[in-house]
Formats: C-alpha cells, sequence, structure tokens
C-alpha cells in the first residue's frame, strides 16, 4: 500500500494539493446549540461538559485516502464535520492546518467537497437534471462546460443507467441507496474539489457496491491527487487495503494513526497474535484497552494545549482577494433563472401540491358561490350580513390554505442550507427565485377561486368589480404565501412551524375588525390590529362591492320602499374611503415584501451562523 503514488502523476493540469494536518485538536460540547434552542440560545449557562474528542492529531495528504474508523459514538462524524468545517472553529481547541497555514473556513469550504451521511436530494428530479443544477450553480462558463462535466461524472460513478431516473422518496419509488449515495457523492464533485471529506460513504451498500464506491474514491485520490477523508465503522478486507492512513478513534482519542500495516506491527510488537482471516481493524477496536494505555501517556493538561494554540488559531489569514471576490460562480441574475428552473419542475412535478390547490380552489369556489347565491338573489332585501359573512368566510379559507407550503419550505431549507453553506449561490438568489415562482403559480390559484365564486354569488356584476376582487384575492394569498415562508425559515419543524403559524393566523383573524370592531379593541391590541393581514383585504372588498359611483347609490337596507341605508353610507359608518382602495393595496404589497425580507434575513442569518 505504502507504495502507491502519492501525488498526482497524470491529471491534465496541475491543481492546488491540500495537506490537512490536525495539531491536538480537542472538543467539547459545552453549550448544545442545536435547532431546538434557537430562541434560547443565548442562554449562556454551560451544560455537561462532555469532551467528544481528546488531542486528536493527524494528517490527511493528497492523493491519499485517510480514513477514520472506529464504534458508532466515537466521533468519526464529529471530526469530518471540523475538518469541513461546519463546526466553527471558535469551539474547537487544538488547530487545523491546511498547507500548514490555520485553516480559513470560507475558503476551504469552496476548494472541498463534503458529503454528509444524511441525503437531502430532491425526490423528483431525475439524476441528471440534480446533477446538471448542481454544476450549473457551481461551475461558471457555459452551458456545455456543466453538461460535459456531468456525463463525466455519470460514466465515473457509474450512474449512466439511472440518469433519468427520479431519486424517489418516501412517497414514490426511485433509484436504489447505493445509487442515492453515489449521486450525494457527485453533487460534491461537480465542481471538482481537491479535498473531499465524506460520512460514512459505504454504510447501508452491500459489499460489491461498498467496495465499488470505495475503489472510486482510491482512483480520485492517485489519478487526481485529491486528498480524501473519509469515516467508516466497519471496513471489510478487501476496502480496508485501499486506505493509505487509519485514524482509529475510540470514545474520541485516536488509538492509532498510520497505515493499516502499521497497525498490525504495533499490535504484534504489543504481544498480541492476530488470528488468521481476522480482520486487522476489527482485531484492534476489541483490543482497544491495551492500546489505550499506549496513547494516555502523551496526553497532556488540556490547559496548556488551549494556551499554547490560542494564538494560532487568531493569527490572522491571508485572503487572497481575488479569489474572495469570484466567491459565486455565477452572477445574481443566472442563479436565479437556475434556481427558478429548478423551482418550478419541483412545483410542477409535486402533483399533490399542484392538484390540491386547484381542485381546492375550484371546489371552494363553487360550493362557497352556491351557498351564499341568495344573498343578492333577492332584490327587495339585500342580505348585507351575508355578504359580510362571505367576505370574511373567503379571506379565512384563503389565509388558512396556505399553509401546506410549510412542508416543502422545511425540506427545501435543507438543501439550502448545505448549498449555500459551500459557496453554490446566495441566499437572496434563493429567496427572489421562490417569490417569482409563487407568482405565476398562486395566480392561477386566486383566479380558479374567483371565476366561480364572483359570478355566482353575485358581486357587482362589472368587469372592473371583479378584475379589482381578483386582484385582491391574488395579493391575500400571496400575502399568507410570504407569511408562510418567513415563518417556516424561522420554525426548527414543522410541529413548531405549523402551531406558530396557526395561532398567529388565528390571531389576525380575531383582530381583524370583523369580530371585534376597532373601537372596541383594547389600546394596547390595536397594532395588531394593524398587522392584521385580514384588515386589509377585508377592507378593499367592502369599498369594491360598497364604494364607487354606483355603489354610492346602491341600497343596502330599506324598510318598507324606504331606503335607509346606502353604499357610502355604510362605508361612512366603516370608516372608510374611496381611496383606501388602492393604498390597501399598497399596504398588502408592503406585507408581501416585508415578509420575504424578513424570511431572506433569517435564512440569511442561519447559514451565516454555521459559517463563523
Ligand atoms: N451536537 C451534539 N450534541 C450532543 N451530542 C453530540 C453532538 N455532537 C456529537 N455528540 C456526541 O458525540 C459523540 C460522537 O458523535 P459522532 O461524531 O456522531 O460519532 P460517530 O460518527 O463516530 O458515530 C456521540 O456520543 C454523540 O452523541
Ligand atoms: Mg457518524
Amino acid at each position: 500500500m505504502d507504495q502507491l503514488p502519492t501525488k498526482a502523476p497524470d491529471y491534465g493540469y496541475q491543481k492546488k494539493q491540500y495537506r490537512i494536518k490536525t495539531k491536538k485538536l480537542t472538543y467539547r460540547l459545552s453549550r448544545q446549540v442545536n435547532e431546538f434552542n434557537w430562541f434560547y440560545s443565548c442562554n449562556k449557562e454551560k451544560s455537561a461538559n462532555t469532551c467528544i474528542l481528546k488531542n486528536v492529531n493527524c494528517e490527511a495528504r493528497p492523493g491519499e485516502i485517510m480514513a477514520i474508523v472506529g464504534p458508532s459514538g466515537a466521533g468519526k462524524t464529529t471530526m469530518l464535520e471540523i475538518l469541513a468545517g461546519m463546526i466553527p472553529l471558535s469551539r474547537v481547541s487544538g488547530c487545523v492546518l491546511v498547507n500548514e497555514q490555520p485553516m480559513n473556513v470560507t475558503q476551504f469550504r469552496r476548494v472541498s467537497g463534503y458529503v454528509t451521511q444524511e441525503e437531502v436530494l430532491f425526490p423528483l428530479l431525475t439524476v441528471q437534471e440534480t446533477l446538471m443544477y448542481s454544476a450549473r450553480l457551481r461551475l461558471h462558463g457555459e452551458l456545455n462546460r456543466a453538461t460535459n462535466r456531468v456525463s463525466e461524472l455519470l460514466k465515473e460513478l457509474g450512474l449512466e443507467h439511472v440518469a433519468n431516473v427520479r431519486i424517489g422518496g418516501e412517497s414514490s419509488r426511485g433509484i436504489s441507496g447505493g445509487e442515492k449515495r453515489r449521486v450525494s457523492i457527485g453533487l460534491d464533485l461537480v465542481h471538482d474539489p481537491a479535498v473531499l471529506l465524506i460520512d460514512e460513504p459505504t454504510s447501508g451498500l452491500d459489499s460489491a457496491s461498498a467496495i465499488n464506491v470505495a475503489s472510486l474514491l482510491k482512483y480520485m485520490a492517485v489519478k487526481q491527487g485529491k486528498t480524501i477523508v473519509l469515516t467508516i465503522h466497519q471496513p471489510g478486507f478487501r476496502i480496508l487495503e485501499l486506505f493509505d492512513q487509519i485514524l482509529l478513534l475510540s470514545n474520541g482519542t485516536v488509538l492509532h494513526h498510520g497505515s493499516v500495516h502499521l497497525l498490525e506491527h504495533r499490535l504484534r510488537f504489543a504481544g498480541h497474535s492476530i488470528p488468521r482471516n481476522v480482520n486487522v481493524l476489527e482485531f484492534a477496536i476489541e483490543m482497544t484497552e491495551a492500546m489505550v494505555i499506549d496513547t494516555e501517556e502523551s496526553e497532556i493538561e488540556d490547559t496548556d494545549i488551549e494556551g499554547e494554540f490560542e494564538h494560532t488559531r487568531k493569527t490572522p489569514v491571508l485572503v487572497n482577494v481575488a479569489e474572495t471576490k469570484k466567491y459565486y460562480s455565477n452572477p445574481p441574475i443566472k442563479e436565479v433563472m437556475i434556481l427558478v428552473q429548478r423551482f418550478s419542475s419541483n412545483i410542477c412535478r409535486t402533483k399533490q401540491l399542484f392538484a390540491a390547490r386547484i381542485l381546492q380552489s375550484l371546489l371552494a369556489g363553487i360550493v362557497l358561490g352556491t351557498i351564499f347565491m341568495n344573498a343578492n338573489n333577492d332584490p327587495t332585501r339585500l342580505k348585507l350580513q351575508t355578504q359580510i359573512g362571505f367576505f370574511a368566510f373567503s379571506l379565512t379559507f384563503l389565509l388558512s390554505s396556505t399553509t401546506e407550503g410549510l412542508p416543502i419550505y422545511l425540506e427545501e431549507r435543507k438543501i439550502l442550507m448545505r448549498e449555500t453553506a459551500r459557496g453554490a449561490y446566495r441566499v437572496s438568489s434563493y429567496v427572489i427565485s421562490n417569490t417569482l415562482v409563487f407568482l405565476p403559480f398562486l395566480l392561477v390559484v386566486a383566479l380558479l377561486y374567483t371565476i366561480p365564486v364572483y359570478w355566482i354569488v353575485g358581486l357587482r356584476r362589472e368587469m372592473d368589480g371583479f378584475l379589482y376582487f381578483s386582484l385582491v384575492v391574488w395579493m391575500v394569498v400571496l400575502m399568507s404565501n410570504s407569511f408562510v415562508a418567513c415563518f417556516s425559515a424561522l420554525a426548527p419543524n414543522f410541529i413548531m412551524g405549523n402551531s406558530l403559524i396557526a395561532g398567529i393566523m388565528g390571531s389576525f383573524f380575531l383582530f381583524s375588525g370583523y369580530f371585534i370592531s376597532k373601537d372596541d379593541m383594547p389600546k394596547y391590541w390595536i397594532f395588531m390590529h394593524y398587522l392584521s393581514l385580514f384588515k386589509y383585504p377585508f377592507e378593499c372588498f367592502m369599498i369594491n362591492e360598497y364604494g364607487g359611483e354606483k355603489g354610492k347609490q346602491r341600497c343596502l337596507e330599506a324598510l318598507e320602499g324606504n331606503c335607509f341605508l346606502y353604499g357610502n353610507g355604510f362605508l361612512v359608518q366603516q370608516g372608510l374611503k374611496d381611496s383606501q382602495k388602492w393604498t390597501n393595496i399598497g399596504i398588502m404589497l408592503g406585507f408581501i415584501f416585508g415578509y420575504r425580507f424578513l424570511c431572506f434575513f433569517i435564512l440569511w442569518y442561519r447559514s451565516y451562523r454555521t459559517q463563523s
């Protein structure tokens, strides 16, 4: 094994190579920062001070595979996360050197690929599309370049036969587990990173596929001079042979770092005889106790290390200006275009969403239409209360039926976080493209609702009235979509997100002015009235129906032939003016963009937090 070439011999061009070293790396879990205490993560109180990694020294060289091995819970994933720059170095003591320089996380992330154990792929895209979008986002230059890279990768990863098959998810069967694993690896290979970090590339694979993946990695290390670090918990004989370096961890301490042969020698030297046909590594894990004693001698007091390396960690790192400028491969417009394409194909293929949303609008429109039809049929008795009730109910329905976006947003957030962490695109491009895709989609939804309902219920029979009504409905669905986008960015999970959204929506209804009039609200609650998404469209509906030249002369309530309430009288009673027709639309636009901006800000903060 040791004779294998360690430099890239026949790679077309000279790529920069990376040597990664850690020195006395210690990671303590002082404060658990996870999804759940997002709200109270400022709580500085220290919980149990568990040491996950202790004094880890290791070195990964270009052209080689370093395998982090050990029983589960040994700290392999944590180690890899630190090397990938996913755990802020400020929380780690000791140091990580890249080519003898302290690691510059942002820069290092761009030259490295990091494949997590959890697969986050769009189930509805095909293998080729998945790789293609990733390639287009991460490679600059023409489409051709991405196309070539993808076909190269498909061949390299042995995925050509499933190129046009959808990835598949829980509900629909797609490609196999091993193929998914290879697609995930492929996603981080599109930009041809010089360093590849992979968490458990072989877990869940049959032995043939496992060897397949491992040999592929070996090939890339040897032929392309990549530095590959992977974790694996029980490699077989043949896979073990492919590794140049082994970092054997147990409970966060290094039991062995070096080649498998060295491990064998050490074991022999310690007086163990390795039985035939026994995997050296398995044997070593069994013999851990004997080896722990060996390594414990080298442990130094933690305080010393921290002091010693504090300054290395804090040394300002030279940043190559030219490189930072080109942080993103594409200009924002192109990013938005690519993301719009990806998002629309996802939405269009989410049949349930599409069908459910459209059917829901259409059915609700027709059913509501028939229920409230009578409101206008009797010319002598115009049922004002019924019509207002229809407006209120319409809004309830429209505002509350948009929460179905929540699971989509949450699922996407995982992918977004992974991609932005690797610098694939800007968070702002994501938010803009997302908004752009929803504009036409929700317009269709709005029209499907308004077309039947407006005419069946028999609202003002004029084209401008109908168009304005449709515009307001469109604004309403856009508002609630933005609202959901914002809160799904904030919420840690589906249950929290759902209760948060339902709770706030509920209070919007309460403070709309329909259930309790504005004048009766306590002063300290008045702000909720103005924040209510319900208030503005509700007013728009009333002004549209009872305002304007014709509406003014419209009799709303009459007693024995004498009209005592006209349209304009009613509006005055409600404290509404015709001019509010457009200012309210403006306010709704403000909400739409305001929530989107908030959504952007939260997502940006989330992705920024994982980067520093
Ligand atoms: N953020 C965290 N919160 C709580 N425990 C953690 C966290 N990260 C790692 N651990 C703990 O550290 C140990 C090592 O975890 P991990 O690196 O995932 O192990 P491996 O990948 O070797 O199975 C485990 O006992 C795990 O519970
Ligand atoms: Mg793990």
